[in-house]
């Protein structure tokens, strides 16, 4: 563990313009700095750095953080990896890291990192083992494959025999070998190797490191075909894709990311020069690996397998799809003929044809309408309440509100009714509605004088005064919010607002903290807003005053008047002349 304090000294000391501007050239546009937004694909800047805030902002995709969640992001580092990078920069050392004795020892650090290291030790060696083996090398050059290719995705080879990492791991009892998923106890309790004979594709995390395999058969009568690592702590099938990583680079120069089914897709795919393709690990395609993706590039093409399996395959990542969508991301679906799967086709027709084949993949509403109206005629009244039954779970999951409205017009259209009438049978929400969740994002509604004064002391932590936490009186969210933000400031008043925000996101509730973020990324920085701010105070002040006042007068009309004191009785008539 890092001390916070750590943490929030390294914020406050190193300038996020000089960090994102090494990965994304900025240029000054008024007190920010802007550039096309590397987190989403866009022709004209809406990525903000504030060197007053000190964070990025997104107007475009929403994108937004410190200079920490920056190099995480961009260069998908971990957290610590982030600290030490930060910290190298600006010539801090980063504490001894201390365990915190009440938090148990789970997969600790330590644990990962010599997981971490036993894979990249087997990686190692089976691409050696590859080097030895004519037999595996042929079957790799039997598909096509150079050895720049199989260099560049890290292939190995896994020899015949049961214990053969032993060579390399004497240890071979070691707990790691077996949580890494390399080894496999049989039930007299032998180890043995996992992957025999077979040809390994390293998996890779986004930071590329190894994390996991998956093993091909040479033999084509061994079953099975392919063989995969378990779910390890550092490996979890629905969050990675096979490829990733590799492909980084190429998705963004080709804005697009093409989503096929098997390992050996990728590696001939990237043979052939089309170098931007990932695989789902023998898994459907999850909501995380799209929002993995969307990350990266807003058009992605699923290209799945011409049979009945490929096209099950295809309809489930649709539907993994359908939360995820947002207004201008393109999801298109390119069916194969039948027979081929994208390495074939690649093979048989090169990259040419198979870019054209991409380029006329279905769009995600044509594929939806086809899929539903496949075997339906929507002949008959029954034929089309089919149709509304199948239509109704997918049109309620779409958020997207241009999306939406595009998707009811057809349904409705093929259905013979109105969109009025289907949005009614089916109680689908209202656009309008949903339209109006979306610009609620975008749109600032008036804010309340408690977020106002804690955006100024955001901005202004010199400006907080002890006053300031009699005056607010602590019973709603806002106000405790605003608590919390007075004292924070009170005890850190030379700290950026980005530091502030950090501090204090733990402490509020979510929605609060979001939209503190929120309304400090729009803030125009160069307003001078000393007077707002003393104007603010007064306001809150005179809130106070007038709580105070209620309650008194209350108490005092509930006492016998023939009991009150003469003070007493004076300030009830100081109170009823007020008002
Ligand atoms: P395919 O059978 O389509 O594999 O399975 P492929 O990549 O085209 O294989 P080749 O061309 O015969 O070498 C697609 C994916 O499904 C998973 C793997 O991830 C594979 O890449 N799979 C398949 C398994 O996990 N186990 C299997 O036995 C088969
Ligand atoms: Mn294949």
């Amino acid at each position: 563990m890092i001390p916070d304090s750590f943490i929030q000294e390294l914020l406050n000391r190193v300038d996020i313009v000089d960090v994102v501007d090494k990965a994304v050239p900025l240029k000054k546009a008024g007190a920010n700095y802007s550039a096309c937004c590397p987190f989403h694909n866009e022709k004209s800047p809406s990525f903000t750095v504030s060197p007053t805030k000190q964070f990025y902002h997104c107007f475009g995709c929403g994108a937004h953080g410190s200079a920490l969640s920056f190099l995480m992001e961009y260069n998908g580092l971990s957290f610590v990896e982030a600290i030490h990078d930060l910290a190298k920069q600006v010539g801090m050392i980063v504490p001894q890291e201390q365990r915190d004795p009440n938090q148990p020892a789970a997969p600790s650090k330590a644990v990962m990192l010599s997981l971490q290291d036993t894979l990249q030790q087997a990686a190692n060696f089976y691409k050696a083992e590859l080097k030895k083996s004519p037999r595996a090398i042929e079957y790799l050059k039997g598909r096509g494959l150079s050895g720049v290719i199989a260099a560049k995705f890290q292939v190995g080879y896994a020899p015949a025999g049961w214990q053969n990492l032993q060579t390399i791991f004497p240890n071979y009892e070691a707990e790691a070998l077996e949580t890494a998923g390399l080894v496999v106890k049989n039930e007299q309790g032998r180890r043995y190797d996992r992957f025999r004979d077979r040809i390994m594709f390293p998996i890779h995390n986004q930071k590329g490191e190894v994390i996991g395999f998956g093993g091909r058969v040479i033999n084509p009568e061994d079953t099975p075909k392919y063989y995969n690592s378990p779910e390890t702590p550092l490996f979890q099938k629905g969050h990675e894709l096979y490829g990733l990583f590799i492909a980084r680079r190429a998705i963004r120069d080709a804005a697009r990311a093409l989503v096929v089914e098997g390992y050996m897709d990728v590696v001939a795919l990237a043979q052939y020069g089309i170098d931007y393709a990932v695989a789902a690990l023998g898994t459907a395609t999850t909501p995380f690996h799209i929002a993995k993706l969307m990350r990266q590039t807003d058009e992605i093409v699923f290209s799945f397998d011409g049979d009945q399996a490929g096209r099950t395959a295809a309809w489930r990542a649709v539907m993994n799809a359908l939360p995820a969508i947002k207004d201008g991301l393109k999801l298109r679906f390119l069916f194969l003929p039948q027979e081929h799967d994208p390495d074939s086709y690649v093979r048989a027709y090169g990259k040419e044809a198979f870019e054209a084949e991409m380029a006329a993949a279905m769009p995600l509403s044509q594929y939806i309408i086809a899929h539903l109206s496949a075997h339906n005629p929507l002949g008959s009244q029954e034929d089309k309440v089919q149709f509304l039954n199948e239509a109704e779970p997918i049109l309620k999951q779409i958020q997207a509100p241009r999306f939406a409205l595009m998707l009811r017009k057809k349904i409705a259209e093929l259905a013979g009714l109105a969109p009025s009438e289907m949005q009614r049978m089916l109680k689908l929400p209202n656009t309008a509605k949903i339209q109006e969740k979306a610009l609620q994002q975008r749109v600032r509604t008036p804010l309340s004088l408690h977020v106002r004064l804690a955006l100024m002391l955001l901005m202004r932590p010199d400006w907080a005064r002890p006053e300031l936490l009699n005056a607010v009186q602590a019973d709603g969210e806002q106000e405790h919010m605003l608590k919390q933000v007075v004292q924070t400031a009170l005890a850190h008043p030379q700290s950026r607002p980005v530091v502030l925000l950090q501090m204090l996101t733990p402490q509020l509730p979510e929605a609060l903290a979001n939209q503190l973020q929120r309304e400090l990324s729009l803030l125009d920085e160069s307003l001078d807003f000393s007077l707002e701010f003393e104007g603010a105070c007064t306001q809150l002040a005179d809130m106070a005053h007038n709580k105070r006042d209620q309650s008194l007068l209350k108490q005092l009309t509930e006492k016998p008047f023939s009991s009150l004191s003469d003070q007493e009785r004076e300030a009830l008539r100081q109170l009823t002349s007020k008002r």
